[in-house]
């Protein structure tokens, strides 16, 4: 079975409720759909609802755009401030949970624990965890790259207690993120074949086309074409250029694996 790629805007906190609706609005009316492609755009939680609106998830018309969230709630709805739970998050069509950002790992003292629990909790109730993995610069400049993703893999998914329908791997450099500088072609194919193998051993059951590995930090309409032609390379999550209408349609149309630069 073909994989399809995945293009998935992550907006960060960097749009207000004016500038969210008008580009979800732009993205709705502009995006041409591509073969073998699922866009998603993940918005901050105060926004779903509207951006919901906006989006023609429930409708078999949709037209490609479907709706992610930046995190999830590691429990059921309940006595929980300031979470937000999988019910709700699925009441509003999310689709797709990023859990793992190094934003939040780093800003937000997120656990390999808590992480194991938002998956799972993901997982069970029908949304594609977009899990983040990425070393900081101090590990790639050391040649540790492969053993530091690994570990955060197995931190997660070892004795994992559920199996994944679905299961997204975004593998993002922590100095690549907002930096413009992206890791050599060659790097980025040897993480992701070593990501493909070690997912393989932690859960032999789920087929291959089932897991996706995506690339982020940094991606832009001009680099996305090259990474795209790499084989492990699945997609991308995109930071800064997917809040710009016209750099993440590009992104989109150059994204295509048929397409030749
Ligand atoms: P960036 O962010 O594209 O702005 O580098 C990517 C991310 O953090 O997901």
């Amino acid at each position: 079975m073909k994989k399809s790629r995945l293009i998935i805007g992550n907006w960060k906190s960097y749009l207000g409720l004016a500038d969210g609706i008008a580009l979800a609005k732009a993205l709705v009316d502009h995006h041409v759909p591509q073969a073998n492609q699922i866009v998603v755009i993940c918005p901050q939680f105060p926004l779903l609802g509207a951006i919901s609106q906006v989006l023609p998830f429930h409708q078999q018309t949709s037209n490609g755009i479907l709706l992610g969230s930046q995190d999830i709630s590691a429990w059921d709805a309940g006595a929980h401030t300031g979470d937000v739970s999988h019910s709700l998050l699925s009441d509003l069509g999310c689709h797709y949970s990023i859990i793992g950002h190094s934003e939040r790992r780093q800003g937000n003292q997120e656990t390999d624990a808590m992480l194991k629990e938002k998956l799972v909790m993901a997982i069970n109730n029908g949304i594609t965890p977009i899990f983040c993995v990425g070393e900081p610069l101090n590990v790639y400049q050391s040649k540790q790259t492969l053993a530091f993703i690994e570990a955060q893999l197995t931190a997660v998914f070892s004795d994992f207690p559920a199996i994944p329908d679905q299961l997204i791997i975004a593998y993002e450099p922590i100095w690549a993120i907002g930096s413009n500088i992206i890791p050599r072609l060659s790097e980025i194919e040897t993480v992701h074949q070593h990501i493909n193998k070690a997912l393989q051993q932690l859960f032999p059951v789920t087929p291959s086309e089932s897991i996706r590995i995506i690339y982020g930090g940094s991606v832009n309409a001009d680099n996305c074409k090259s990474m795209i032609q790499q084989p492990s390379v699945d997609g991308f999550l995109v930071g800064r250029a997917s809040i710009s209408e016209l750099d993440f349609l590009s992104i989109i149309v150059n994204s295509n694996k048929e397409f030749t630069s």
